[in-house]
């Protein structure tokens, strides 16, 4: 629960200012941590009647983001995806506001899938990108604009996000979830506090002790623990729930079936480390695997009933 990362974290300096480029579900959630932490938070949403939107930013539109809303802005994390082309939206449109800001930490959250396909095996910031799905390259590409923009930048690779309101326990509660095995197929997967929670410690590390080494550490993986099967984690909701679980079909006979989209999604398995973002750096999980996460998810759905209307999303970015 938010409450027990905020327990546990430490605030930032008084005069620090962040800016969310992208309030969806992890920069809301990153929001409000900033919030009860006392850190002012100005969030930027494609629709000013979207919860928590202060500020309009539009890539596709005509409005361009006033400097003076951002003035003593100190922080900033984008989660906004590249564009159909490929282009960072918010660098495209926004770059010389950003650097003429106070800025002391900028964030990416970009996707595990530039690694791309890894047959199962580990994978860590030091390999070299493969990505071979069209909408890795894009993401690459950000990467590296952001890495060559100029701004004091991290970028936090991330696997399938998931959390209250998102995730299995939805897909089986809404009759969404199919239970598909795939002999020796993995997902990773990151419950969206501990985004939140690693990019507070990320910004609070850079804000305490500016590392020499810090270079080493512009790129980070923000994992939990487990890398596992999806059918895992099915069962494991489904004895959370006490339901019945949807009947076992085998990936090989399916996949013809199955949409572009999803094929893609299964074409790829990799086990993607953490040591970095949790041995280096220090951070440490608040829910380091699947299990300590859907009991989170099932106690956070039961206090906000409200939060199941979140759209059925993609768990591979
Ligand atoms: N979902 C996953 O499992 C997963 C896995 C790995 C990586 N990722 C990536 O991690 C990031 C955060 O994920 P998330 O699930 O928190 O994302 P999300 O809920 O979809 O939020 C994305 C945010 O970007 C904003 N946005 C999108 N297009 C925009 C544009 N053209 N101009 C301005 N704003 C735009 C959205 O605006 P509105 O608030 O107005 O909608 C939203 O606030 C995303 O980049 C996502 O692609 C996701």
């Amino acid at each position: 629960m938010l409450a027990d990362l905020v327990k546990r974290s430490q605030p930032l300096a008084s005069d620090a200012k962040l800016l969310v480029l992208g309030g969806g579900y992890s920069g809301r959630c990153l929001a409000s941590l900033a919030r009860s932490m006392g850190t002012p938070v100005l969030c930027t949403r494609r629709s000013l009647d979207s919860d928590e939107a202060d500020l309009l930013f539009d890539s596709a539109g005509e409005d361009h983001l006033d400097p003076d809303a951002l003035r003593g802005v100190t922080h900033l994390v984008c989660t906004i995806p590249p564009d159909r082309e490929g282009n960072d939206p918010v660098l495209s449109k926004l770059l010389g506001t950003l650097r003429s800001l106070p800025l002391r930490w900028a964030g990416y959250l970009s996707t595990t899938g530039i690694y791309g396909d890894r047959q199962g095996g580990w994978v860590s910031e030091q390999d070299d990108p493969a990505p071979k799905l069209d909408r890795s390259i894009r993401r690459l590409n950000c990467e590296q604009a952001w890495l060559h923009s100029g701004l004091p930048i991290q970028i936090l690779r991330l696997p399938g996000i998931y959390g209250p309101g998102r995730s299995v326990l939805n897909g089986l509660q809404q009759g969404r979830a199919r239970l598909i095995e795939k002999p020796d197929q993995v997902f990773c997967r990151i419950h969206v506090e501990d985004i939140a929670g690693a990019c507070w410690h990320l910004m609070h590390r850079a804000e305490q002790a500016p590392d020499p080494s810090m270079d080493n550490w512009t790129v980070v993986n923000v994992v939990d623990d487990l890398p596992a099967p999806t059918t895992d984690l099915l069962r494991h909701a489904a004895a959370l729930l006490g339901c019945a679980l949807p009947p076992l079909e085998q990936f090989d006979q399916i996949v013809e079936s199955m949409s572009p989209m999803a094929q893609t999604f299964w074409s790829e398995n990799r086990r993607v480390s953490n040591h970095r973002l949790c041995q280096e750096l220090g951070y440490g999980l608040l829910h380091p695997n699947y299990r300590v996460g859907l009991q989170d998810c099932l106690d956070q759905d039961k206090l906000n009933p409200t939060d199941l209307r979140s759209p059925p999303r993609s768990t591979n970015g």
